[in-house]
């Protein structure tokens, strides 16, 4: 393992103001969202799509790195370019999801363990020759009636950190993604409270299989209400709440914590995480980045819908959201920006309004 490597990777992939780009939806996800719009679901509608996105110009100016799945790291543009050079050419550090997919935790109803360590060290050698720096995996953690069960927690954390271990073995930097879903009616509390134990329990199983901390990444959720909770929270106590929480239960040792985005609107990501640089910036030992998917990509796949002539209006919504999230990074962001022409960029697509959270 060659340590300094990984350290400078994962303080790449949160320095400055950029953050992550996750366009690693499983085909069955993205073909699920492709549904929606009446795109194709085909492996070139995929191709095409992701093309569009990383030949989006200037989008290493507030993008440090993207998270690929396994269909698209091998994947070329149309001209025969691989994905992989026309990343690193923009500048951008390639990623990879390694999990295979939460399925259901036995006798743990409503629960799910991410399976995908059979074989892993394997396939990390092999993406890593691909070209890969970084690799992701996600567990999924529900609240519920009598959940999240320690159970669930525990193996969720185990594979979390033996997949850790096994990434910085082959020289690529953790993302370590623990999500606790915002689906329910539980209170913002609620979820501080389950989210700070299930970081409590992840970091110590890391510590356990001996992950090299200042060589990962932490991906969390932020801390809101469930989705049906009557009571919604401002902003400000959004951002309080996620600080307050990674605080108790995220070592300083760790160089960044980049969040999903988990369905919010992306001006309610890029609001939420503008407020937490706004007001602990100065105090707090980590990076406060993003990792987000759906919260960049949305606007643009919805602009796109599979249509060549739409290409170039789909890439300036996304690099418009992938701004508006450095902004965030500043604590520069401001509803102002989502106004057409109030953000310097006349030319940019630009979307209005702070929507509820939702998943889209
Ligand atoms: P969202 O930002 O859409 O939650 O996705 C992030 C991600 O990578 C999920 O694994």
């Amino acid at each position: 393992m060659n340590a300094q490597k990984l350290i400078d990777t994962a303080r790449t992939l949160v320095a400055g103001d950029k953050g992550l780009l996750a366009m690693d939806e499983s085909n069955p996800t993205c073909n699920k969202r492709f549904a929606k719009l009446r795109i194709p679901q085909t492996v070139e509608a995929r191709r095409a799509y992701r093309e569009l996105i990383l030949t989006t110009p200037s989008l290493g100016e507030c993008v440090s790195g993207v998270i690929l799945y396994d269909e698209t790291i091998r994947q070329q543009k149309k001209d025969g370019t691989p994905f992989i050079k026309v990343i690193n050419d923009a500048g951008i550090i390639p990623g990879i999801k390694v999990d295979a997919g939460a399925k259901d935790l036995a006798g743990h109803p409503g629960e799910k363990i991410t399976e995908g360590l059979d074989g892993l060290r394997d396939r990390l050698v092999e993406y890593s020759q691909i070209g890969a720096r970084f690799a992701k995996w996600r567990a999924v953690i529900a609240i519920g009636d009598g959940i999240p069960s320690r159970g669930c927690i525990e193996a969720n954390a185990v594979a979390l950190a033996r997949y850790a271990a096994l990434c910085q073995e082959a020289g690529l930097v953790p993302v370590v993604e623990p999500e606790v879903l915002m689906d329910g009616d539980h209170t913002l509390n609620r979820c501080g409270e389950v989210t700070e134990e299930v970081l409590r329990t992840v970091f110590n199983q890391l510590h356990t299989q001996r992950v090299m901390l200042e060589g990962m990444i932490l991906k969390p959720n932020m801390v809101f209400p469930g989705l049906t909770c009557p009571q919604q929270e401002t902003v400000d106590d959004v951002a309080d709440a996620t600080v307050r929480c990674l605080l108790r239960a995220v070592p300083a040792a760790v160089p960044g914590v980049a969040f999903l985005s988990g369905g919010q609107s992306g001006e309610l990501a890029s609001a939420h995480l503008n407020a937490m640089n706004v007001r602990f910036k100065s105090r707090i030992p980590w990076g406060l980045a993003f990792s987000f998917a759906r919260a960049i990509q949305q606007p643009a796949l919805e602009i796109w819908r599979g249509e060549q002539a739409h290409e170039l209006a789909a890439q300036q919504a996304l690099l418009h959201r992938a701004r508006c999230n450095g902004a965030a990074r500043r604590g520069e962001y401001s509803g102002a920006m989502e106004k057409p022409g109030q953000d310097q960029r006349p030319a940019e697509i630009t979307r209005i309004g702070i929507k509820k959270a939702g998943n889209p």
